[in-house]
């Protein structure tokens, strides 16, 4: 049952629309001043948001500021990078100490070591390399796997999204005339500029699907070099695996001589100090990191087996990069992982999210919406609808229409979420504390009630 919509919802939108464009007229300003200067107006496309692109100015702490001088809670986090808070003062000084030694050499530096043997006393993998962004960690996991095996075909997961490389821009959002039956969807390009001859290369199956990926490897026998998966899906909301699911995955390719890569770059240290890897124990061949580990830096790891890294070491696959491993993202993640992401504080962020689940709870029982709250580590969601979400076709009955509703009540309420609400997911950082959770949660249960008064409130088939 997903929330059905009641009349009030499109007017409730459009005030706060309204209320959004009337808080940030400065915002609105340089918004028309960019569409000179930048494509579209903004550095990147998912910036173009509606009803217009939110400028800032700075962030501190828990906190973000407009141009316009608007205060938020920060939940946004940059897409989930921000788990440090802004100008972390671990990290402000690791950074500040480098610069003043150079940013940039092409050549190892000591704390590169430091960063490696973290990740692999965390994530249980014992050999690393580093790269600057969550596309380039999985475009290099994706070509280890093919350059190791021989072999061509990959396996993604319906709606999973791993970078903005051409093998896994397949089937991330597809169109529901391209998508094709849930047991086997179709490969469908997810961006213009994708060659159809490189899309039908990457095989498609359904989260949580077992047997689909048992189909795909029996019917492309030996043909497959492995599987790249978001170990919790974090770009439909959050789906969580089934019990097994994972380790199920990890034999079965096995046995079919291929691999399994774990894209963590969203999870990586926001599910927990060891991402969904740590959560689950499973470690698979390869785990892509990227977004928290540089502590707002640019950099992304990947890791890999003794087994898949030798193919590295001895020059089987050259994983190359003029900026990777450079000494200023790694004085910033080796501050992030040694000194910020400690076990304390994943403490205060479990305490958080009790707090918050709590509290979103309580708000949705009492003001009846269909819905229910999802939350990992630092990470969490609302999902507008009263079942759990096991795959991609469940996300798609959702009615976006809520989460932008929510959002945008929550930017005008002093927090802010990320846009594209139905897909993301807010972060805490260690910078948080209870009273930005208690604002947060307020604007929940004024929001629950706004739509309560709406009208009867009912569910629908979804
Ligand atoms: C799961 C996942 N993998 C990979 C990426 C790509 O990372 P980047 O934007 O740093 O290239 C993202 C970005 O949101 C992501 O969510």
């Amino acid at each position: 049952m997903a929330q059905r919509r009641p009349a009030g919802l499109a007017e409730f939108i459009a005030e706060q629309e309204r209320l959004f464009i009337r808080r940030q007229p400065r915002s609105a300003e340089l918004a028309a001043r960019a569409r000179a200067a930048l494509a579209g107006g903004v550095t990147s496309s998912w910036q173009i948001t509606r009803p217009q692109p939110v400028w800032l100015s700075r962030g501190a702490g828990s906190r973000l500021w407009d141009v316009d001088g608007n205060e938020y809670v920060d939940l946004h986090g940059g897409y989930g990078v921000a788990l440090a808070g802004h100008a972390h003062p671990a990290v402000v000084d690791a950074i500040r100490r480098q610069i003043a030694r150079g940013t940039h050499f092409a050549q190892p530096t000591p704390d590169a070591l430091a960063v490696a043997a973290e990740l692999a006393r965390r994530f249980g993998l014992p050999l690393w390399r580093f790269a600057n962004s969550g596309t380039e960690a999985t475009m290099d996991a994706v070509h280890l796997m093919r350059s190791i095996t021989g072999r061509d075909l990959i396996i993604k997961v319906e709606g999973c999204y791993h970078g903005h490389h051409d093998s896994v821009q397949v089937s991330v959002y597809p169109e529901p005339d391209e998508m094709g039956p849930a047991d086997a969807p179709a490969s469908a390009p997810a961006s213009t500029g994708i060659p159809r001859a490189l899309t039908d290369l990457t095989l498609v199956v359904g989260f949580n699907d077992l047997a689909a990926a048992e189909r795909a490897l029996a019917e492309h026998r030996g043909r497959v070099a492995g599987m790249i998966i978001e170990p919790i899906m974090m770009n439909a909301g959050i789906i969580l695996p089934e019990p097994g699911y994972l380790a199920a995955l990890r034999d079965l390719l096995h046995a079919h001589g291929a691999l399994l890569a774990f894209d963590e770059v969203k999870t990586g240290l926001t599910a927990g100090p060891a991402g969904a890897a740590g959560l689950t124990g499973v470690t698979p061949d390869i785990i892509c990191l990227a977004k928290a580990i540089g502590g707002g830096v640019a950099v992304a790891a990947i890791g890999g087996t003794a087994r898949v890294m030798a193919h590295v070491a001895d020059g089987g696959y050259e994983m190359v990069g003029t900026f990777n491993g450079n000494p200023l993202a790694m004085a910033a993640a080796r501050a992030m992982l040694c000194e910020v992401a400690t076990d304390e504080a994943y403490r205060a962020i479990d305490a958080l999210r009790a707090q918050a689940v709590g509290a979103i709870t309580r708000a949705i029982a009492e003001h009846g919406l269909a819905a229910h709250v999802v939350a990992v580590g630092a990470k969490g969601c609302i999902v507008f609808r009263r079942e759990p979400v096991r795959d991609f076709r469940g996300f798609l009955a959702i009615d976006g229409a809520w989460s932008h509703a929510h959002w945008l009540f929550q930017h005008n309420g002093g927090v802010f979420l990320p846009p594209w609400g139905k897909a993301e997911q807010w972060l805490f950082s260690v910078q948080h504390t209870p009273a930005d959770i208690e604002r947060f949660t307020v604007n929940v249960r004024s929001f629950a009630a706004s739509i309560a008064s709406m009208g009867k409130v009912l569910d629908s088939a979804g």
